[in-house]
């Protein structure tokens, strides 16, 4: 008999999250909780990597990016968040875990070696931060994931965790550990509203799904489209126009879209009309999600109760992993 996959995934808080994480990752989230078992980390250790000193935005971060994962309707029924830094057994297997992986594979991460570069660590770059994909492993590992959802960027985690299952399993003689697979979402990457091909916070050319609906409206009339289509009567261009693209994604009639497109680029159709249809689109969508917040964000402490009995599930999960490994690695000390 086949066992249902375990589903681990979360994000680091450093920030309420936006239309990127929505297309990205959210929705796929809200398919996945109704099939399977799955894990929403709030990976504030991973956060503090390059965060330290600001512990206490990475904490009101938790709350934040929690209240949004209620908000579009991760069911606390059906998915189970939980904060990173409340179980200890994460910290303890990322230990062991580490005697499993030499310095120079660390080094060979594109991931980790992407992000050194635009972080500017130069030659100071925290250890912490240079071994998080091994504390990776261990939030994979703790709850047995075998299906985790990432963006792209991504894989080098899930490779790096899977050859250290496989080291353990090899060096402790035992099959305890199970390897996961990672999930990418088919949808491709939604680029910022300036048209550059990634939305992100430190980018400034994100759409929140906390957005306060006059905000949206500014944004979406900000947004780049074609710097060339000056009047209303000039042809204008589809391609890389960002109100189109986004269209693309978010407009449930692609019918209507197609003519939008058609018309835009015979001329006669003016930027302000077609954001203004994006504004509508988005909208429609996101309202619901606003005003769910906005009730939620009412009573804090709900939340918070919500995540930390999550919590108290995860812990109660690790411990059971942890008595696992201690046995295979001969750490189970005592009295015979
Ligand atoms: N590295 C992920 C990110 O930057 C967040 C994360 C931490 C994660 N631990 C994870 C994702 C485990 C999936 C599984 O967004």
């Amino acid at each position: 008999m086949e066992t249902k996959p375990i589903v681990l995934t979360g994000d680091r808080p450093t920030g309420c999250l936006h239309l990127g994480h929505y297309v990205g990752s959210l929705q796929n989230r809200l398919i996945l909780q109704d099939q399977y078992q799955q894990y929403v980390m709030l990976a504030d250790v991973q956060a503090l990597t390059d965060n330290y000193e600001h512990p206490e935005k990475v904490r009101e971060n938790c709350w934040q990016v929690a209240l949004d994962y209620l908000a579009v309707g991760i069911d606390p029924e059906k998915s189970t968040i939980f904060i990173q830094s409340m179980i200890p057994q994460i910290a303890e297997l990322t230990i062991f875990y580490l005697n499993l992986v030499t310095v120079n594979r660390l080094k060979r991460n594109p991931t980790v070696k992407t992000e050194i570069q635009q972080k500017g660590f130069g030659e100071s770059i925290p250890a912490g931060f240079f071994m998080y994909p091994v504390s990776q492993a261990a939030d994979i590992t703790v709850v047995k994931g075998t299906l985790v959802p990432v963006g792209e960027d991504q894989l080098p985690m899930i490779e790096q965790t899977n050859e250290i299952v496989r080291t353990f399993n090899r060096i402790y003689q035992t099959d305890i550990l199970k390897e996961c697979q990672a999930l990418v979402p088919k949808a491709a990457r939604l680029p910022g509203t300036d048209g550059k091909a990634k939305m992100g916070k430190s980018l400034g050319n994100a759409i929140y799904l906390s957005d306060p609906q006059e905000v949206l409206l500014k944004k979406v009339m900000q947004m780049y489209t074609d710097p060339k289509h000056l009047r209303v009567v000039d042809p204008g261009q589809v391609e890389g126009n960002m109100v189109f693209a986004y269209l693309d994604i978010f407009s449930p009639d692609p019918v209507r879209v197609a003519e939008l497109k058609e018309h835009y680029q015979r001329g006669g159709l003016g930027d302000v009309k077609i954001k203004q249809y994006l504004f509508e689109v988005l909208d429609a969508q996101l309202s619901p999600i606003r005003d769910r917040r906005a009730q939620l964000s009412k009573d804090l402490t709900h939340v918070q109760k919500i995540v930390l009995n999550g919590t108290a599930q995860v812990e109660a999960v690790a411990a059971q992993t942890m008595l696992e490994v201690r046995k295979v690695m001969h750490l189970d000390y005592k009295l015979k």
